[in-house]
């Protein structure tokens, strides 16, 4: 199979509507990460992302939709505060788990009795969501596990030869996965933390509780417990420039080619040595972290991680997403 990676001319839109309603999958670019959607009433079409992904069958999806589409019909019922969230932040990069009405396949939700919603602000996810006018099926577009991907190049790399289209809108501004908000209790719970931030979702909700799973429980939120987002390389986590230092140092000695990944402070204190750098406040970071753990695992032979300094805010899910490319515990 060919992939053709086009923008949001008419003639895409109109392919990528085709494909959609044949049940077949297509990749397009939101302001988080690259999305690799199917028409989420389909049993097939869903199942087809699984199989794609080499995902799980217990993680379930979030449903994209345009700005105007009314979620009335695929949920049941919604607590004022989630009204008003998404009046405050969609579309944007927050996704809000209701009571499902069941309307869409059973595959999406992987046997739960919810649904998650995103409205993505991005203008060739709008497009190509308002050509179909369907609720769309979607997560991230990279292989299970493998690192989330921001450009359409990215997208290609995994799935070329297996998906016939990729809606190319430019590299992810956010850089980061979505946060996800379970929005059926008494007050709102984030379940992955992401560029919508706690602090950001209280202030217009009242009150915002964090999940945190519980050794031996069943996750809330069946993605969070896997592993995920790692590159394909070796890979080794400091706390601090030091210890980096003294793990390239050896690296290096062994004939290998270490690149340590860093905020810039810190790739100050390395003095020559090979870094990546995520730069300085908690949104760059969030940014350029996928596309610099692409660009080491084709490169280095060993990837460093200094853990960063900053704290609150975004650091939240830039953090959570590090240590778990890193396989670090919380
Ligand atoms: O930014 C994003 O959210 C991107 C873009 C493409 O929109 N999508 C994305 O999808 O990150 P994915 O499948 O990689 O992650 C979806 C997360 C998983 O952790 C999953 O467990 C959770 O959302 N999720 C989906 N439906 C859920 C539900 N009904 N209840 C609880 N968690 C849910
Ligand atoms: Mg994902």
């Amino acid at each position: 199979m060919e992939t053709r990676i086009l923008g949001t001319e008419r003639e895409a839109l109109r392919a990528a509507k085709a494909l959609i309603e044949a049940g077949e999958v297509v990749a397009f670019h939101t302001e988080t990460v690259y999305g690799l959607g199917a028409d989420a009433r389909s049993d097939g079409a869903v199942r087809k992302i699984f199989e794609l992904k080499g995902r799980p069958a217990d993680n379930p999806l979030i449903v994209h939709v345009h700005r105007e589409y009314d979620i009335a019909a695929l949920i049941d019922g919604e607590p004022p505060y989630a009204e008003a969230l998404r009046r405050a932040f969609l579309p944007g990069p927050l996704t809000m788990v209701y009571p499902s009405s069941g309307k869409v396949s059973k595959f999406v939700s992987c046997g739960l009795n919810t649904l998650a919603i995103r409205v993505p602000s991005s203008p060739t996810a709008q497009a190509f969501l308002r050509e179909v006018d369907l609720p769309i099926a979607a997560p991230s577009a990279n292989r299970s596990k493998h690192v989330s991907p921001v450009t359409a190049q990215h997208v290609y790399d995994d799935f070329h030869g297996m998906i016939p289209l990729i809606l190319d809108g430019g590299a992810c501004t956010g850089g980061i996965e979505s946060t996800v908000l379970d929005c059926t209790g008494e007050i709102p719970q984030i379940l992955r933390e992401g560029l919508v931030t706690r602090e950001m979702i209280a202030a217009v909700a009242g009150n915002c509780g964090v999940y945190r799973m519980r050794a031996g429980e069943r996750p809330k939120s069946p993605g969070i417990a896997y592993k995920h987002y790692s590159p394909r390389c070796a890979t080794a986590y400091c706390r601090s420039a030091e210890e980096a230092a003294a793990v390239y140092d050896r690296e290096k000695e062994r004939g290998g080619a270490p690149c340590i990944l860093c905020e810039s402070a810190a790739a100050e204190a390395l003095g020559g040595r090979e870094c990546l750098d995520l730069g300085e406040t908690g949104e760059q970071m969030a940014r350029r972290l996928y596309a610099l753990l692409r660009r080491a695992e084709n490169t280095a032979t060993l990837l460093i991680a200094v853990e960063p300094k900053g704290q609150g805010g975004v650091m939240a899910g830039v953090m959570n997403r590090m240590r778990r490319a890193f396989g670090v515990e919380e």
